[in-house]
C-alpha cells in the first residue's frame, strides 16, 4: 500500500507529520510511504510548485496524502509558478473529479459550532465538489480594453459528460446515506448552470431511490446556516463546492476539521486511487507555531484508508479517536482552545 506525502507549504508539513503519526499507530501491514516536493517548498527547490518527480510519485502510488500549498511570498508570481497551481494540476492531471467534502457534528460536541447548538447537533451532510472543471479551468487572463483600462476575465463552463460524471458520484452517495440529494447552482443567471440543472434532473431518472432538489447557491448558504441539519447529500460545481465547505466547516466547529477526498475512475488492487487533504490552506498566520489543528489531516487520513486501502474499521477508529480527543477538551486555538499541534496527535494516538 503505498502513500506518496506531499506535506507542502505553512501549517502542510506540521498536520501531515501527525497523521502519519496516527498511520504508524495503528501498525498496518505492508504500508510504504515516499515524500514528495509540492507547492512553494518545490518551487524554491525545482523552480515548479509541481515538479515532474513529484507527479511520478503520486502515478506510482495508490493513495496521495496532502497538506496544504500557498505561500504568501508567492502571490507575485506568474500563475503557472503559484504553489497554488500544484493542487489544482494534481487535480487535473490525476483525473480526480469527485470531491467528497463530508461535515458532520461530532456527537455532544455541538457546542463548538459557530451555531446554535440545537442547529449544529443535526447537521450530518456531505459536499460532493466537481473537481476538474467550472471557472477553475477554463481560459483566463487580463486583457487590455480600447479605452486602455485592464480587464481581468475567467470563462466558466461545464460539458454534459463532466457534469453527468459527477452526478452520478452524488446520487450513488446518497442513495448509500439518507436518500436525499440538493443540486447547488446560479441557473436563474448562468447558462453553464442552466446546463447542469438538465443534466443532473435527466441523471435522476436512473435514481428513483434518491429525493432531488435544486437551489440556487446564495439560497443554500443561507439554507446551510438556517437549517443545516435539512442537507443530506450536496453536489455543485468547482467554485460554488470549494465556499460552501469553507461555510460548512464552521458549522460544525472549525476549518481545523473538515476533511476532503478527491477520487477518479482509476482502481487500485487496493481500492479507488485517490488524494486525501484538509479542506483548509497553509494558514500562513499560524504555521510554525504549533498551533494548527491537525484532526482535518487526521480525519483526511481516515477517509484514505476508506475509500483507497477498503480498511473502513481502521478509519472509524481514527474518526471515533478524533472525536473522544475532542470531548476530552484536546481542542486547538482554532476551536477556543490551547492545546499544540502535537498535544491533539499525542491525543488521537492515545484514543486509538
Ligand atoms: P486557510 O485555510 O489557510 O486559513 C484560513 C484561516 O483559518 C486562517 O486564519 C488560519 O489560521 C485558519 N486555519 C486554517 N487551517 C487551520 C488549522 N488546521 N488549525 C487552525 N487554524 C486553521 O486559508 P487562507 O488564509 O485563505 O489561505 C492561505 C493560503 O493557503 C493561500 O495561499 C491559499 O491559496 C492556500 N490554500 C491552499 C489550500 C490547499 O492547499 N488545498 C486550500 C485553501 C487555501
Ligand atoms: C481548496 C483550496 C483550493 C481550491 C485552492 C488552494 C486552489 O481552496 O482545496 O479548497 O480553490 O480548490
Ligand atoms: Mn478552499
Amino acid at each position: 500500500m503505498k502513500i506518496a506525502v506531499l506535506a507542502g507549504d505553512g501549517i502542510g508539513p506540521e498536520v501531515v507529520r501527525e497523521a502519519l503519526r496516527v498511520l504508524e499507530a495503528l501498525d498496518l501491514p505492508g504500508l510504504s510511504i515516499s515524500d514528495g516536493d509540492v507547492g512553494a517548498a518545490a518551487w524554491r527547490k525545482h523552480g515548479h510548485p509541481l515538479p515532474p518527480q513529484t507527479l511520478d510519485l503520486t502515478r506510482l502510488a495508490d493513495a496521495v496524502l496532502f497538506g496544504a500549498v500557498g505561500d504568501p511570498a508567492c502571490d507575485g508570481l506568474e500563475r503557472h509558478l503559484r504553489p497554488e497551481q500544484a493542487i489544482l494540476g494534481l487535480r487535473a492531471e490525476l483525473g480526480l473529479f469527485a470531491n467528497l467534502r463530508p461535515a458532520t457534528c461530532f456527537a455532544g460536541l455541538e457546542h463548538l459550532s459557530a451555531l446554535k447548538p440545537e442547529i449544529a447537533r443535526e447537521i450530518d451532510l456531505l459536499i460532493v465538489r466537481e473537481l476538474n472543471g467550472d471557472v477553475y479551468f477554463g481560459e483566463k487572463g487580463i486583457r487590455t480594453l480600447d479605452n486602455g483600462e485592464r480587464q481581468g476575465w475567467d470563462m466558466m463552463s461545464y460539458s454534459e459528460a463532466e457534469v453527468r460524471r459527477i452526478a452520478h458520484v452524488a446520487f450513488r452517495a446518497a442513495q448509500g446515506r439518507a436518500g436525499r440529494l440538493t443540486s447547488v447552482d446560479k441557473a436563474n443567471v448562468l447558462e453553464t448552470s442552466q446546463l447542469w440543472r438538465e443534466v443532473v434532473t435527466d441523471v435522476a431518472r436512473e435514481y428513483p431511490d434518491v429525493a432531488l432538489d435544486h437551489l440556487y447557491v446564495d439560497n443554500a448558504a443561507m439554507q446551510l446556516v438556517r437549517a443545516p441539519g435539512a442537507f443530506d447529500v450536496i453536489v455543485t460545481g468547482n467554485l460554488f463546492g470549494d465556499i460552501l465547505s469553507d461555510q460548512a466547516s464552521m458549522c460544525v466547529g472549525s476549518i481545523g476539521l473538515l476533511a476532503s477526498a478527491s477520487l477518479g475512475e482509476r482502481q487500485t488492487q487496493f481500492g479507488t486511487f485517490g488524494l486525501y487533504e484538509p479542506i483548509h490552506g497553509s494558514a500562513p498566520d499560524i504555521a510554525g507555531q504549533g498551533k494548527a489543528n491537525p484532526m482535518a489531516t487526521i480525519l483526511s487520513a481516515a477517509m484514505m484508508l476508506r475509500h483507497s486501502f477498503s480498511r473502513e474499521a481502521d478509519a472509524a477508529r481514527i474518526e471515533r479517536a478524533v472525536a473522544r480527543a475532542l470531548d476530552d477538551g484536546f481542542r486547538g486555538g482554532d476551536l477556543g482552545g490551547s492545546a499544540s499541534t502535537r498535544q491533539i496527535g499525542d491525543a488521537v494516538i492515545e484514543r486509538l
